[in-house]
């Protein structure tokens, strides 16, 4: 799909044409100039109470003599005083949904119509090409024969704003979503990938093309590198599996060390089997989603590349399967992790904190101003917060109200939990320095204390649980059933207003 930008109403007829409607609006003016016979239509329409401009709800008219496109929708949008990004992205998510439905090839949006009080033209013009991107994403490769009962949609997204003024800054944010939803499909598209496609090696070949491509530098430790290292959370998840593992590095931004450093981690298991203390089978294939940190770390690092942000990031992806196949590491095994640190296995579903616990101690390397990790950790943070927010924890309050204020942005939301001392309880060692879970309480929180301990000392640190917004059960208005891309966008609002400013310490 490609959105294409216009100042006037003119140009060839579209298949639907889509106009923005305020509940209760009386002033049926404008629609009548625009499309006098529609405008009529609409009129009829809302005196038998047919359509009221409630967010989301469409009323749709047919007619070959109508002047921009025989099919006209109004899209209802609520009180203008409530017309913020998150319903915009729904509203623009129906649009999408709606032209698909009727297999439509180009469509033309009245963006005007569709402002209200609070938003700026260059926001919805950026919300509008974004959501209408990941709207219309499907992951069909694996999909044979014919294809009539899928949706199709339109090859052309035209945005009408009226005011030619504003056409320098409404591009530079078209041309900013785009390369942004690039990325997020990147992303669900290596996710959505079964494990018996898309394992650690594979990962490494991916992240290496992604880094030709926009010029990152790319290394992976291998099995060898990490055993001399001591990498032995890494090693030990991975034991069970006949595939070997990686720790992926990406670098962007050596030139700009003085402006900062952030290491970025990201939980990379291809598939989570729960090892030895196996998990139940149902739902498991879900499973295939526990890589869904690492894919948000590697897609974010193309798009900072892309957008050449001013700042020096380093993306770290430890990849493994956690699988029952080779040698599995067993309950009660104790290991001792690249920080020096030892660690009791009571658990060995309890396993994404031990391979971020070697890539979080390995960010010292790099002395970043902060670190930020992404992990579908714990069934828990998906239980409590669904799909609609991830779990944010940390150790600097800035840090995390700049991720936080980024999620109401981009639509990523996070919402905190306490991250105090007291938790640490749970997780003391019996005949180790720490256990790798807890008493079975507050185990989101346990999960991240556990983290803490492999944190290089004073460096500002956040985690993102986000187990609950990584996939999603069933299609939503900006993306369907599987993998959200979730992180993306997120990350790379924080990296592109990065500052002395975003964290405290
Ligand atoms: N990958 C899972 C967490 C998960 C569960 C993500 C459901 C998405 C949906 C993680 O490795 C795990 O198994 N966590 C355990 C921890 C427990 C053993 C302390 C959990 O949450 O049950
Ligand atoms: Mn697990
Ligand atoms: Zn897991």
């Amino acid at each position: 799909m490609k959105t294409v930008l216009v100042s006037s109403k003119g140009g060839a007829k579209a298949d639907i044409l889509f106009i923005g409607f305020f509940k209760g609006g009386k002033d049926l003016q404008g629609i009548k100039k625009i499309e006098p016979l529609f405008g009529k239509v609409l009129e009829a329409a809302i005196k038998k109470e047919r359509f009221a401009g409630k967010p989301q709800e469409v009323f749709a008219s047919f007619q070959p003599a109508y002047r921009h496109a025989a099919e006209v929708v109004v899209v209802g949008l609520g009180e203008k005083k409530d017309l913020k990004p998150a319903l915009l992205r729904k509203i623009a998510g129906k649009i999408i949904e709606v032209a698909g439905t009727r297999k439509a090839g180009k469509i033309r949006v009245l963006a005007d119509t569709f402002l209200g009080d609070v938003l700026e033209a260059k926001t919805a013009a950026g919300i509008f090409a974004e959501s209408a991107m990941l709207a219309s994403y499907r992951f069909l490769r694996y999909k044979t024969g014919k294809k009539d009962a899928l949706p199709k949609f339109p090859e052309t997204f035209e945005l009408v704003f009226e005011d030619k003024n504003l056409a320098g800054e409404l591009k530079r944010a078209v041309t900013r979503a785009e390369k942004i939803a690039k990325a997020v499909i990147y992303a669900r598209d290596l996710n959505n990938e079964p494990a018996n496609v898309m394992n650690p090696p594979r990962l490494v070949e991916e992240s290496g093309k992604l880094a030709e491509e926009k010029g990152l530098r790319h290394t992976a430790l291998d099995l060898t590198e990490l055993t001399e290292l001591g990498m032995n959370g890494i090693l030990g998840v991975n034991r069970g599996s006949v595939t070997p593992p990686a720790l992926i590095i990406l670098e962007h931004g050596e030139e700009y060390k003085e402006n900062g450093t952030v290491c970025l981690v990201g939980k990379g298991v291809t598939f989570d089997t729960g090892g030895i203390s196996i998990k139940p089978s149902k739902g498991m294939e879900e499973m295939k989603f526990d890589k869904s940190g690492a894919i948000a770390v590697i897609a974010t690092m193309g798009l900072v590349a892309d957008l050449k942000l001013p700042l020096r990031v380093i993306g770290l992806a430890p990849c493994v399967e956690n699988n029952v196949a080779n040698n599995p590491q067993r309950p009660g095994d104790i290991i001792r992790m690249y920080n020096g640190k030892t660690v009791e296995v009571i658990n060995t579903d309890a396993e994404g904190r031990l391979i971020l616990a070697d890539a979080l101690a390995y960010c010292e390397k790099y002395k970043p101003d902060a670190i930020i990790d992404a992990a579908t950790l714990t069934g828990l943070a998906h239980l409590t917060f669904g799909d609609k927010t991830c779990a944010i924890l940390g150790t600097d309050q800035k840090l995390i109200d700049t991720i936080r204020e980024a999620g109401e942005k981009t639509g990523e939301r996070c919402w905190q939990l306490p991250l105090w001392d007291e938790y640490a309880d749970a997780i003391k060692g019996n005949h180790s320095d720490i256990n790798n879970t807890g008493d079975g309480y507050a185990g989101t929180i346990t999960a991240t204390m556990f983290l803490k301990e492999f944190v290089p000392a004073k460096v500002p640190w956040v985690h993102l649980d986000i187990a609950g917004t990584a996939y999603i059960g069933k299609n939503n208005h900006e993306c369907p059933k599987g993998a959200t891309g979730f992180g993306v966008r997120l990350f790379t609002e924080v990296l592109s207003n990065w500052s002395r400013e975003s964290f405290s310490k």
